[in-house]
């Protein structure tokens, strides 16, 4: 019962809307997605932005876009007396001309029995009619022009911008310049090609047969007052079934023309359109006043401009992402002749790609690269610094140790400064480190002990010449397996010499500044900070006693070798510690004499140190190796307590980073070609 009543209610309530809604009635909030819904001919297309454009800038052109179905223009129900039905319409169009007041031509809304118009014509006829045809009473068209363009049949055109009535033909019935009506009676032009979007909204009126035209700003409310008010029986013109759309054409004056949203209703008020966000036309500047000769001229100077532009543009942008741009020099630096140009390592090292890492030792990658001027082949070590404090004397330091010249050291090449990257250049070695030679050797191959031996008094000569030949006494501060270069002959190159101490300088330099590998760093260095050439002596006996017995300093556990080789030689059985590798190839003299001398290097009070002068004398035998002092293993016992000394150190926060990183990165001491 209730649901019967409230169905009847339902159709009571219904119904009015229905018999409203006999008409016809669609609405574009823009166009985007309804190619299904118009019909669209010529030159006309839809933007991806959601409009229609019905003609761009080419001459001579027309556009059409309808509403793809038929519309009722009659309504049946009296049909013994046949009135045109009332019918209202509003758009929002556009206009952009190329330059101001040279546009043409201009766009109709209208009413057709056909959404094509074969053999229209361009120009004045909008696309609607031609010569032959306009004006005819069997066209049965009505049409509103937005016409920008005077002097049809007449000489010359003028410019136009008037909205107009039509009838069959381009013709106007009625016709005013473009305006509208704000407070009453006061008239505000309208510039129909400014390109700016303008509401227009035609009204018909079935019963009074009054046809309304009305335009307004996009953002202006429907004046009240039309523009054009225009008595016109459209009975005797439509026909019972009618399309409706739009028409521009182009002449010899070109414009672009664009339909951007539309709402129709046949019998009532059409739907409102959401003018919130509708998109705006291109507006183009244009130069279409000049001679196609100066145009192009223009046109062709633009373009050179423009790729000189871009050229520069990504030139400067490539330099500054390569970092060619910040090479800002001083002038200290320009007196430095090992001072290379970071463009140089970058061509050379082809953009320090990561497949051109030979190495990665404590203070940073080592890439390999070809010097373009030279063709000679460098390794070049990239170091970060956390500050570039300390610059000069870094620059002064390499400039120093790039004056060194013996056959058993990497030659440092130069330097050259980034922002926070140091990169440091040295001759390239391709045989890898002494490291990965005894400890990853690649095929089975074995170090022999002549090899050996011969490696051993090479690195001897190398720190001698560090130490005691050049004009300034040169600590090494790290010398370690890893940082002895292995060339073609099979002759050791020392490596890295000096660089420990470029990272006393700067912040650091107030800290206890211990620089070193774990392993390698002599009892009173890491008690006191204090690099010196006996240290550097102390890790030589390490490297000896590494070479000789094929193990690393520190192994697993508690093991520490210098106190194993000790042990042994106490028992009187130092021959047990020989790398077994080798397989007792070797002469027995030479291996007592590189580990006891390995022993007496290693010992824990530098003053019972030899220098390096008599160490390459006791390898040449020139003189008698000493009896070794059999320091007890309680005093050996100091070593593994310093380094473990020098372990809680690292953990502690007065290490910078950089330093940590660098013992860090060297005491794993298993990666290849450590430089
Ligand atoms: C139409 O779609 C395009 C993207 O496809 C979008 O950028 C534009 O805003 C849309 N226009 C309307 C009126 O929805
Ligand atoms: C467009 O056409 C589709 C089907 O082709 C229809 O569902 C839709 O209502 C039409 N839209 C308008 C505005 O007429
Ligand atoms: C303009 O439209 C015409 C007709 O569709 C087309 O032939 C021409 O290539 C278009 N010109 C430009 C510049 O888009
Ligand atoms: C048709 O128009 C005439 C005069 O314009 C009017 O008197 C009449 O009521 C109209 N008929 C309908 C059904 O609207
Ligand atoms: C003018 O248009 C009519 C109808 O569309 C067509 O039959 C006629 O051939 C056209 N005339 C010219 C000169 O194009
Ligand atoms: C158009 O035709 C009508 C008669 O059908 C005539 O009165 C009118 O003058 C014509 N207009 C033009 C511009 O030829
Ligand atoms: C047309 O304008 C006149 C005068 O402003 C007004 O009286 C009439 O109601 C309007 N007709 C329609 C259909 O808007
Ligand atoms: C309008 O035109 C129709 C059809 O031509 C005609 O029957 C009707 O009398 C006309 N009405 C007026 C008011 O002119
Ligand atoms: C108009 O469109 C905007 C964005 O498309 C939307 O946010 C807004 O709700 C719409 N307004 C109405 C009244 O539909």
């Amino acid at each position: 019962m209730a649901l019967a009543v409230s169905l009847a209610l339902f159709l009571v309530f219904l119904f009015p809307i229905c018999s409203l809604g006999q008409g016809v009635e669609f609405l574009f909030n823009g166009f985007n997605g309804s190619d299904s819904n118009l019909t669209l001919e010529g030159a006309s297309i839809l933007k991806p932005s959601g409009m229609i454009r019905l003609t761009n800038k080419t001459h001579n052109i027309i556009g059409h876009a309808f509403y793809d179905k038929p519309i009722n223009m009659f309504d049946k129900s009296s049909s013994s007396y046949p009135n045109a039905s009332s019918f209202s319409t509003h758009f929002v169009f556009a206009i952009v001309s190329s330059s101001s007041g040279k546009g043409g031509f201009g766009l109709a809304f209208t009413l057709s029995p056909s959404p094509h118009f074969p053999g229209a014509e361009p120009g004045h006829f909008l696309g609607i009619v031609n010569s032959t045809n306009d004006n005819y009473s069997s066209n049965h068209i009505f049409a509103v022009e937005f016409d920008t363009v005077n002097g049809f049949k007449e000489k010359s055109n003028t410019k136009g911008n008037h909205v107009g009535i039509n009838i069959n033909s381009v013709y106007s019935v009625a016709s005013e310049p473009a305006a509208y009506f704000v407070a009453g009676a006061h008239k505000e032009e309208m510039n129909l090609e400014s390109g700016d979007l303008i509401q227009a909204w035609i009204d018909y009126d079935g019963k009074t047969k009054f046809v309304n035209v009305t335009i307004a700003p996009i953002d202006k409310m429907k004046p009240d007052q039309p523009l054009l008010s225009h008595h016109v029986n459209l009975s005797s013109i439509l026909q019972q079934t009618m399309y409706a759309g739009f028409s521009a054409s182009t002449g010899k004056e070109v414009s672009s023309h664009y339909i951007i949203a539309w709402s129709f209703a046949v019998d009532g008020m059409p739907s409102k359109l959401n003018l919130s966000q509708l998109p705006n036309p291109p507006k183009e500047k244009s130069s279409s006043s000049y001679k196609p000769q100066i145009k192009a001229l223009i046109v062709a100077l633009s373009v050179v401009v423009f790729v000189l532009l871009a050229i520069l543009f990504f030139f400067t942008l490539y330099r500054k992402m390569v970092g060619f741009e910040s090479e800002s020099l001083e002038d200290w630096e320009l007196d430095c002749p090992h001072r290379f140009k970071y463009k140089d390592l970058y061509t050379a090292t082809k953009g320090f790609k990561a497949s051109g890492v030979i190495g990665a030792g404590g203070f940073g990658e080592v890439y390999k690269g070809v010097l373009a001027s030279s063709g000679c082949e460098i390794a070049v070590k990239k170091i970060t610094r956390n500050s570039i404090q300390g610059m000069r004397e870094f620059a002064a330091e390499i400039e120093s140790l790039g004056r060194l010249r013996h056959k058993n050291l990497v030659h440092l090449q130069g330097w050259c400064k980034k922002k926070n990257n140091l990169l440091i250049v040295y001759d390239y070695i391709p045989y890898g480190s002494l490291d990965t030679l005894i400890f990853e050797p690649r095929d089975n191959f074995v170090l022999s002990w002549e090899q050996r031996f011969n490696i051993l008094k090479g690195i001897a000569s190398g720190l001698l010449y560090l130490h005691e030949e050049w004009e300034q006494v040169v600590i090494h501060r790290d010398v370690k397996s890893s940082n002895v270069l292995i060339d073609a002959d099979m002759n050791p190159r020392l490596s890295d010499f000096g660089l420990a101490r470029l990272y006393d300088h700067g912040e650091i330099s107030h800290t206890t500044g211990v620089v070193g590998t774990i392993g390698y760093i002599a009892p009173e260095l890491a008690r006191t900070g204090k690099a010196s050439t006996c240290s550097d002596v102390f890790a030589y006996g390490v490297l000896l006693l590494e070479v000789a017995c094929g193990q690393r300093p520190i192994g697993s556990g508690e093991f520490i070798l210098a106190d194993w080789v000790m042990e042994n030689h106490q028992e009187d059985r130092i021959l047990e510690t020989v790398d077994p590798n080798l397989d007792s190839n070797y002469v027995v003299k030479e291996m007592k004499l590189v580990l006891e001398l390995g022993l007496i290097c290693s010992h824990y009070k530098p003053d019972a140190r030899p220098t390096m002068r008599q160490v390459v004398r006791y390898l040449h035998e020139d003189e008698q190796l000493p009896e070794v002092d059999n320091w007890s293993i309680v005093d050996s016992g100091r070593i593994s307590e310093t380094n473990a000394r020098f372990m809680q150190l690292l953990s502690t926060d007065t290490i910078t980073s950089y330093q940590s990183s660098s013992v860090g990165g060297i005491s794993c001491s298993s990666m290849s070609g450590g430089r």
